[in-house]
């Protein structure tokens, strides 16, 4: 391929200017539009970013249909960008999957739809992925091993450290059992034992990330016209179905994302070290909730089997995986969208924001559930 020079293509719009990256788009002289991601303090990642992208493609038709190539890459050699890595990738003309949920007159019928096809098309991909076969019969265990470590690293988070040792917490007026004792309940359920008899489920090359603003729909009329952006590049050997538990995991990502929650408690209250109450309200108008519910919410529903209504024909062995899969992306999320700090709104103790909380609090909600279900509550 023809390589292009940054500098004789035009920067028309901006999508994302953070510490991390520059994200927008590039027209050439042809009106081709690309969008270039500019690493602001690492490199090094984007290149993984590059070698990911690359390998994903080679490996599975399924992501050289859904996946930009990379359409020329390098490192700016002067200017003020000097010395930073970019790549550059087709422009899909579209939205994400996101921004069309949150749109309050958006079609609900095509909506559905495309979650559906979104769902049983990842689904399928999952299960054609090429498993490592040094992890037959112990796939099981691994993943354990990459929750386990995930509980662990939650004690290097100051602002949720003190939440850890807490005993149960009250969560929307309900008791729950603290993150650790029900993770390790979950872990111990002979179901998730019984996963080590199984050959490899565990696979080296993944995509892991694809939440809801990593899918971009062309159009929201043809359900089959969605791609994927951006993959996971700190996660190397992962279970398939990370990849579609990330998908449903969009609903709480965004409301942390997005900053539309608050949460009223005592925990910030001086002084205060048990006892601690927590209720989550979410800021979204109150039509783009009740979609993401409508969406997301037969897979959280532990008490029936609506997660057959998105996804019909699943194992059960599979949706054992999706929901470890999910508790997984709920831990990760708390560490990777930490904040030291807490934004207090209403200049009241008793209301504040901060995304690792959160995350930390619905993973202990769906835990809790989980746990119920398997042992038969
Ligand atoms: N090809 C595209 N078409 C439409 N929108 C895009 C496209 N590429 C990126 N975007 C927009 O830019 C946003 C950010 O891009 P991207 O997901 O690559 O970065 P990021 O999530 O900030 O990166 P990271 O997760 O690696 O920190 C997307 O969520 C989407 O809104
Ligand atoms: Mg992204």
């Amino acid at each position: 391929m023809k390589k292009m020079q940054f500098s004789s293509l035009n920067v028309s719009h901006i999508f994302k200017s953070s510490d991390k990256y520059i994200i927008g788009i590039v027209n050439n002289q042809s009106s081709e539009s690309f969008v270039f991601k500019i690493a602001n303090k690492n490199n090094e990642e984007l290149n993984k970013e590059i070698n990911r992208i690359r390998e994903l493609r080679s490996q599975y038709n399924f992501m050289r249909k859904r996946l930009g190539p990379i359409v020329d890459h390098g490192v700016f050699e002067k200017g003020y960008h000097k010395g930073k890595c970019y790549y550059l990738y087709p422009l899909i003309d579209g939205d994400t999957f996101s921004h069309f949920v949150q749109k309050p007159s958006i079609d609900h019928y095509k909506i559905g739809k495309t979650f559906k096809l979104l769902c049983s098309e990842t689904l399928r991909f999952c299960r054609e992925h090429k498993f490592d076969s040094g992890y037959d019969k112990s796939s099981g265990s691994f993943i354990k091993s990459l929750i386990k470590h995930s509980i662990i690293q939650l004690n290097d988070l100051l602002s949720v450290r003190a939440l850890l040792e807490l005993g149960d917490l009250t969560i929307n007026k309900r008791k729950k059992t603290n993150i650790k004792e029900v993770v390790y309940q979950i872990l111990n359920h002979s179901a998730v034992k019984k996963l080590d008899k199984l050959n490899s489920f565990v696979s080296e090359v993944g995509h892991w990330n694809f939440h809801g603003d990593n899918v971009i729909i062309k159009d929201l009329s043809s359900p089959n016209s969605f791609s994927f952006i951006d993959p996971d590049i700190h996660i190397d050997t992962c279970d398939p179905l990370f990849t579609l538990a990330r998908f449903l995991y969009t609903y709480p990502h965004d409301t942390a994302d997005y900053s539309q929650y608050v949460i009223e408690s005592n925990y910030l209250f001086p002084n205060k070290d048990d006892n601690c109450y927590f209720n989550i309200k979410t800021l979204w108008p109150q039509v783009v909730s009740q979609l993401y519910s409508e969406l997301f919410d037969p897979f959280l529903d532990q008490a029936s089997s609506r997660i057959n209504n998105i996804i019909s024909d699943i194992g059960d062995d599979e949706l054992l995986r999706l929901q470890l899969n999910y508790l997984l992306c709920l831990l990760r999320g708390i560490t990777a969208n930490y904040e030291s700090k807490f934004s207090i709104p209403s200049n009241k103790l008793s209301f504040f924001q901060n995304k690792g909380i959160f995350l930390y609090l619905t993973a202990v909600v769906f835990a809790n559930d989980m746990r119920d279900k398997l042992y038969g509550n």
